[in-house]
């Protein structure tokens, strides 16, 4: 944790890429992400829903597993699903120390900066489980909030992240994501706080940026929110792959005498 707080210190920005298995948490890793995220949004770009809010925390530690045995090395948020911590300070104690004892990760993040969200923090940072806070767009509310809107535009509202991030703060989160938030609030809030901010849909003046990763790598077509940047486009190339191997098979050029054994 002192780690990130040393980055934002230095000015040196903090890398978050999801991964929700194995080979992706390898090639995150093995790519400069400071810190695996293994977030909610797997209902989504894995698991095929259309909201964060079935996934379950079974599922959650699952796949943390999986990340955290590709990438031994890597530091590894498991961002805690909706319903395993909202219920009650035990929920998220118990769901914290899965986190931790089953699936391998260093951290959990969970969503929201009410006083009722810091009592959750405290608990889980007096157990020893160091918590990414998440504010501004907090997905698994999509219903309360309306929709997927950003956040944080007006004055009140505005007023009101800001408290919310400082509570944060001084509740023991050791970073914050502040997702669809404008950019100048988003450094403001940046500034203020001594921990590292990490933004998506924030701007650039946070202090650490995350995205999902398959979404920087264009395997989410559809997807397109005016803050991602696409730095691949592997559904497109993957697709011409399948259809390669679709035409060797159906015309008799796969497999071949070099993809086969001999007897001897
Ligand atoms: O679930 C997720 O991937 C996230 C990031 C977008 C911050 O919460």
């Amino acid at each position: 944790m002192r780690r990130f707080l040393e980055m934002k210190r230095a000015g040196r920005r903090i890398v978050v890429l999801t991964a929700f298995d194995a080979p992706f948490a390898r090639i995150a890793h093995a790519g400069g992400a400071d810190m695996l995220l293994v977030g909610d949004s797997l209902a989504q770009v894995g698991l095929g829903y259309d909201t964060t809010l079935p996934v379950t925390l079974d599922e959650m530690v699952h796949h943390a597993a999986a990340v955290r045995r590709g990438a031994p090395e890597a530091f590894v948020v498991l961002d805690l699903p909706f319903m395993s911590y909202q219920a009650s300070v035990e929920d998220a104690l118990r769901a914290g120390g899965r986190a931790l004892k089953e699936a391998g990760a260093q951290a959990v993040k969970l969503e929201g900066g009410s006083e009722r969200r810091a009592a959750d923090v405290r608990a889980l940072v007096e157990a020893g489980i160091p918590v990414m806070g998440h504010v501004g767009l907090t997905p698994q509310s999509v219903h309360a909030l309306g929709g997927y809107r950003v956040q944080g535009r007006g004055d009140a509202d505005a007023r009101r992240l800001r408290d919310e991030a400082e509570r944060l703060q001084d509740a023991g989160c050791f970073s914050l994501v502040l997702e669809l938030v404008p950019a100048p609030l988003a450094a403001d809030i940046s500034e203020a706080l001594d921990i590292p901010t990490i933004g998506i849909g924030a701007g650039p003046g946070c202090d650490g940026q995350v995205l999902v990763t398959h979404d920087l790598l264009g395997l989410n077509p559809g997807f397109e929110p005016r803050f991602l940047k696409r730095y691949a486009s592997l559904a497109d190339e993957a697709r011409a792959a399948v259809e390669a191997f679709a035409a060797d098979v159906r015309e008799g050029r796969y497999p071949d005498a070099e993809h086969s054994f001999d007897a001897e």
